[in-house]
């Protein structure tokens, strides 16, 4: 393949502006800069860099897991300039993006790929794939909200599902207390909706797992590929 048409269709830069960076030297191939456009290359076995970056061909298919911290935007730019989930990714093919979403203070796991079938599966409502929480919210939930969190509560966006609520542990002082929950929908801000249905607002959310796929001890503002098993699991949901 032409280089210029290989560095195109891995999403980098317009056709245009790849073959202006080629005449300015910005390209190598296997080490080695390269000045002519239409170089041929191999895709299986060369090594192409952009600007030092290693160039992947579109075919490839990523899939990786991200430990978000609190105050990311899990959009692909912010127009405000905000710091996005993006920036924490920053040095991978800029044609992937995160699956769903998580809040702007909501940590935790988050998925990337440029496999939109994948992303679109995996979102898709009729799977119901279960999510995993660890929330503190403040005080002390009787076992009437738990009951009730458990079943359904009514939020903005309609009743939630009955969901699957764990009491953890409560903190020394009383003041708060953690919790596990397990829901399969996507309803906007659902967990801390959930509580505040019930009367308590959460202080810290962190998603630690989807499916059976789980965050480990992965750490914060950090990311990994997934594995192998881990995406024909997640596929096969
Ligand atoms: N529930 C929330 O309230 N926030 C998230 O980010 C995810 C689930």
């Amino acid at each position: 393949m032409r280089l210029e048409k290989f560095i195109a269709t891995s999403g980098i830069a317009s056709r245009r502006a790849v073959k202006k960076s080629i005449l300015a030297g910005l390209v190598t191939v296997n080490g080695e800069p390269v000045l002519v456009p239409g170089h041929p290359i191999d895709v299986e076995t060369d090594t192409v860099e952009f600007d030092g970056k290693r160039v992947e061909p579109l075919t490839e298919r990523i899939y990786l897991m991200l430990n978000k911290p609190a105050g990311y935007l899990t959009t692909r730019s912010d127009e405000r300039g905000r710091p996005t989930v993006m920036n924490l990714v920053a040095d991978l093919p800029a044609s992937i993006y995160p699956v769903g979403r998580l809040d702007l203070e909501t940590e935790g796991l988050l998925l990337f790929t440029n496999d939109g079938d994948f992303a679109y599966r995996l979102l898709h409502p009729s799977h119901e794939i279960e999510k995993t929480y660890l929330a503190w919210v403040k005080g002390v939930p009787n076992d009437d909200a738990i009951q009730r969190l458990r079943q359904g509560v009514t939020i903005l966006s309609g009743t939630t599902a009955p969901a699957k609520v764990k009491r953890l542990k409560v903190s020394k002082d009383g003041a708060s207390t953690q919790f596990e929950v397990v829901i399969h929908e996507g309803k906007k801000r659902q967990v801390r909706l959930m509580f505040k249905a019930v009367g308590h607002s959460v202080m810290r959310l962190k998603r630690v797992g989807i499916g059976n796929l789980q965050l480990g001890n992965l750490p914060q503002g950090q990311y990994r590929l997934l594995t192998p098993r881990e995406i024909t699991a997640l596929m096969g949901l």
